[in-house]
């Protein structure tokens, strides 16, 4: 079954306008995989807008299940991971000025520098995966950057209002899907994804694992985490393997 991974940034959010005590995101992370996660994620930004490297050792501590660390490939969160040891662990790229990650990570002509940074963290036992966009040339680069995973960036796909241009998005990310499956890459999606658009995912072989979070946390606003957590838990259930 694929793995539903959630993440608890929104949480840490929410503390951050306050600059204050509360909500933990350590605490949204157990209750997480008590509604029946399966890994939690943490993207600790440059800027540490919402999670802090408090949090991400505090997950690291009490995670059940597996801790995912989303991050930009610099030199100091590579030094954190090596430090946390993270099961996992996602580069992203990186900007100030977003709102949220935008695309994914451009590998064409950095495979050696990908494949340099990963290198440690790989002796360490830690497995990577990198976001990227479903086009065939980042697929092919970041197989030969040597990474064990990649998470297929669904947000344009998310965004997308308009019948057809979701369908071209979808269509993209199936066969980004199949292209990574052949060339021998574990395949992960994440962003944008919800409690209605994740149901085009159902019938696709192979998905190792769904990333959410905005989704989740909007929805425990209403109904609660735990619900929250459960409701998605159940879709991603019914899900082929
Ligand atoms: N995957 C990656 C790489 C992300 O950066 C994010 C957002 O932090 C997500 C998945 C989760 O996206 P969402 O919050 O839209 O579910």
């Amino acid at each position: 079954m694929p793995v539903l991974a959630v993440n608890v940034d929104h949480v840490a959010t929410l503390r951050q306008a306050r600059m204050g005590i509360e909500p933990e995101p350590v605490t949204a992370a157990y209750m997480a995989e008590m509604a029946g996660a399966t890994g939690i994620i943490v993207h600790l930004r440059e800027d540490r807008r919402h999670i802090q490297d408090r949090d991400v050792e505090l997950i690291k501590q009490t995670c059940n299940t597996r801790m995912h660390l989303e991050m930009a490939a610099t030199e100091e969160m590579q030094g954190i991971a090596l430090n946390i040891d993270p099961e996992f662990v996602c580069l992203v790229p990186e900007k100030r000025e977003e709102l949220t990650t935008e695309g994914g990570l451009n590998c064409v002509g950095r495979e050696k520098e990908l494949a340099d940074y990963l290198a440690p963290l790989h002796d360490k036992g830690i497995r990577s995966s990198l976001f990227i966009d479903a086009d065939p040339k980042q697929i092919e680069a970041a197989s030969a950057a040597g990474t064990e995973f990649i998470e297929i960036h669904t947000g344009h796909y998310a965004d997308a209002k308009e019948f057809n241009a979701r369908n071209v998005e979808l269509a993209k990310i199936l066969d980004g899907i199949k292209l990574a499956q052949n060339l021998g890459l574990k395949v992960n999606l994440g962003h944008g994804l919800n409690y209605r658009n994740v149901l085009a995912f159902k019938d696709v072989p192979g998905i190792k694992e769904y990333s959410i979070g905005h989704a989740i946390m909007a929805r425990a606003i209403y109904v609660g985490l735990d619900r929250a957590v459960r409701d998605m838990a159940e879709i991603i259930r019914t899900f082929v393997d």
